[in-house]
């Protein structure tokens, strides 16, 4: 089969895309479509062209391991794009599956499209750090006006065929066989003339307000972002100039936002994402089962938030608790959060009251024999989860998957109290459970292939992004905390405020700093737990300017008082307080502020994630960096368009970082160390070992 099949219908040459898994524009496609064209504008007997997807897509968009190609080895879609549009003869794009990026835009090009009625289309690059870059920016506000086009641009969401139909993107939609339908149609206009095209339109309601609004709109939606700036002016020079203008226009700014560490860190979040599916040991032939029934051991914040993942998912829970109060107290609060979702127009009465009849309170965990997977998320005590999974083992079915919730216990330990280690596995959830999308699928010494696969398919169905993660403290994220805390500490002991550690990570992106999450977390939980550690070790704990904040009742957040004030609501104040406590604490350990340059700040903080990072890696506790990288984006708020820490470091030069870390007295991880000496990057080393290296 070739990558481009041509085909007579009648008087209609079809041009049929073969490039699977999802016809991207790859090298060939381009080619293969010009010999098409060729074909059509020499046949006298050949009246109109029809371009299609071959499988289960049209052209999902540009080849995006293409990118970073020399230009002339590239494929020249917009080569293809300008002939198509000046064709002289009719050419229907027929759409199925999803018309996105460079395919929407070949279809634009096209004098006429036609879709099956389950199609989308849209133009997502914003999402990969990039702008359409065929004539999208141009094309797209020519056909459904300035303020859809924009919409569609900057959200990067694909619409439905039906959608499409209402505003004029698609001309017709086939029911039955796509191809048949757009032969069909192709016929009835092979003989139209003039020819429609779309670069002829005059855009629709390119106000300058409109424009305004979109540039104030993406400073919120989209902060410290280049391409979606880049999109706004393209529109409005779509709506002001002459096509070629905004032709020229488009070409020059999509080299720059392709060109940005921005879209090189999106692109690489893009296959980061893709690739943390893929598990060693993971195969077609793995049995996967389907959980058709959960149980929760806990109806605290965790557990509820837990437990609503299923029922969103129309899975029955059944949730634990030891007493009736709790019990009461975890429902009531489960249904409030649903009837706030309620509240705001996101779901109905009738939704709510479905979901809450998927629901089975208990007192007894001999209620959970049934259950195909039972997720335990009681406070973190080694002991009282040791005495869950013991009952658990003589209660569960077998093949029943057995998880632990915790976020820093042993689960090895926890699995070898019961008989069936293969079936026990760690499911890190992260607060709000309903609604953060990471997940750490905590894969045991023992854990099964099966339990393993079977829980990223489950994953997969709530919704959730499942990263494989190994047995340690903290497993990955809460683990890079801990380095991350200490730089944190370090740079308010030396000079700085709480205020500017923070605003040091804000200039990198992140909504909040350490000591900001801190406040939100709660300070009492680290104080509580450095304690317990202490008194297990048998040794004295000294308590710091932090501490004292917890002693005096200034808990964070919950407490109206942290590290910051909160006067109002959530929005920190810097504290008096708090600087009174540091300055007394510095005096007390005889250290003599210094002023700390914002720069300095963000390396210690963003690299001791990245040290810890590369520590991680070697030991094998994460399969990759960028599983690391998929962990900071989806659960600690590190900006996507940075990639994450390992690849930020990656941008940074890894010679670079290692220089700086030295400079700052932290010990540069070995891998690191060795990644810095060959002159190599995260994604490198990822690749690499990938191919077995
Ligand atoms: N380029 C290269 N590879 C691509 C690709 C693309 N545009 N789109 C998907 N792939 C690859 C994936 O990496 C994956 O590879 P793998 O199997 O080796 O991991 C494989 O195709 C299948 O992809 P998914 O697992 O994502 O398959 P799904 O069925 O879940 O989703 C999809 C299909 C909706 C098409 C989804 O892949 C997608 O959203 N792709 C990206 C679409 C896109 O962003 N297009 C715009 C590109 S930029 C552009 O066109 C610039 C232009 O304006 C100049």
């Amino acid at each position: 089969m070739s990558i481009i099949e041509q085909s007579r219908q009648g008087n209609v040459l079809v041009l049929t895309v073969n490039n699977p898994p999802v016809n991207a524009f790859s090298p060939g496609v381009p080619e293969g479509l010009h010999a098409g064209l060729d074909v059509a504008e020499k046949d006298d007997s050949i009246g109109a062209v029809v371009i299609i997807g071959g499988g289960r897509t049209f052209i999902a968009g540009a080849d995006i391991k293409t990118f970073d190609m020399p230009r002339e080895q590239a494929p020249d879609l917009r080569g293809f794009i300008s002939r198509l549009d000046g064709f002289p003869k009719p050419t229907v794009a027929a759409i199925h599956g999803t018309a996105l990026g460079g395919g929407m835009e070949v279809t634009l090009a096209c004098n006429y499209r036609v879709a099956s009625s389950d199609a989308q289309m849209g133009l997502p690059e914003v999402k990969l750090g990039v702008l359409p870059g065929a004539g999208g920016t141009q094309r797209l506000p020519r056909v459904v006006g300035a303020q859809k086009a924009l919409e569609m641009m900057l959200s990067g969401n694909p619409i439905k065929a039906t959608e499409a139909k209402e505003l004029g993107l698609v001309d017709e939609i086939v029911e039955g066989d796509l191809l048949a339908g757009a032969v069909k149609f192709a016929e009835g206009i092979a003989d139209a003339r003039p020819l429609p095209r779309v670069s002829e339109r005059k855009v629709e309601g390119g106000t300058p307000e409109l424009f305004t609004q979109a540039r104030q709109g993406i400073k919120k939606t989209h902060k410290g972002q280049l391409a979606p700036t880049y999109i706004v002016d393209l529109a409005e020079i779509a709506s002001t100039k002459a096509f070629t203008d905004g032709w020229a226009a488009e070409a020059r700014l999509f080299m720059m936002a392709k060109d940005s560490p921005q879209s090189r860190a999106l692109r690489h979040l893009f296959f980061a994402d893709r690739e943390r599916a893929k598990i060693p040991g993971i195969t077609k032939e793995t049995p996967v089962s389907t959980i058709k029934s959960v149980g929760v051991i806990g109806a605290g914040t965790m557990g509820g938030g837990i437990a609503m993942n299923f029922l969103n998912a129309g899975i029955p829970v059944t949730i634990v608790e030891t007493g009736q109060e709790a019990l009461d107290r975890g429902l009531g609060i489960i249904r409030r959060n649903y009837e706030n979702t309620a509240k705001k127009g996101r779901m109905t009465q009738d939704d709510v009251e479905k979901r809450m009849a998927l629901l089975t309170p208990s007192l007894d965990m001999g209620d959970l024999k049934d259950a195909d997977l039972i997720i335990e998320a009681v406070f973190e005590n080694m002991d009282v989860k040791k005495d869950i999974f013991t009952k658990l083992d003589a209660v569960a079915k077998p093949g029943a998957i057995l998880a632990t919730n915790t976020s820093t216990l042993d689960v090895n330990e926890i699995a070898d109290v019961t008989k069936r280690p293969e079936s026990v596995i760690g499911l890190h959830f992260f607060s709000p459970a309903n609604v953060m999308r990471l997940l750490e699928v905590v894969r045991g010494a023992k854990t099964s292939e099966g339990v393993l696969a079977t829980s990223l398919d489950m994953a997969k169905k709530i919704k959730k992004v499942g990263v494989v993660v190994g047995v340690c403290n903290g497993f990955v994220g809460n683990r890079m905390l801990v380095p991350y805390r200490q730089q944190a500490q370090y740079l308010v002991l030396n000079g700085a405020k709480p205020q500017d550690v923070d605003a040091a990570m804000h200039a990198l992106g992140m909504p909040m700093g350490p000591f900001e999450m801190s406040d939100m977390a709660g300070l009492d939980i680290g104080y509580a737990s450095r304690r317990e550690a202490a008194k297990k070790a048998g040794t004295q704990i000294e308590s710091d300017w932090s501490d004292k904040l917890v002693e005096m009742g200034r808990k964070g957040q919950k407490t109206g008082g942290g590290i910051y004030d909160y006067p109002e609501g959530r929005t920190p104040v810097p504290s008096a307080i708090t600087e009174r406590m540091i300055d007394e604490y510095r005096a007390e350990k005889g250290i003599t502020p210094r002023d700390i340059p914002q720069e300095e700040a963000t390396k210690r903080l963003a690299y001791g994630l990245m040290n810890e990072g590369a520590k991680i890696l070697e030991e094998g506790i994460a399969l990759r960096a960028s599983d690391i990288d998929v962990i900071y984006v989806n659960g600690y708020g590190f900006p996507a368009y940075r990639g994450g820490p390992m690849q930020y470091a990656s941008e940074q030069g890894l010679q670079n970082v290692v220089k700086d870390l030295e400079s700052y007295g932290m010990e540069p991880a070995p891998l690191l160390k060795e990644l810095a000496s060959e002159g190599k990057t995260f994604a490198q080393y990822d690749r690499e070992r990938a191919k077995g290296g």
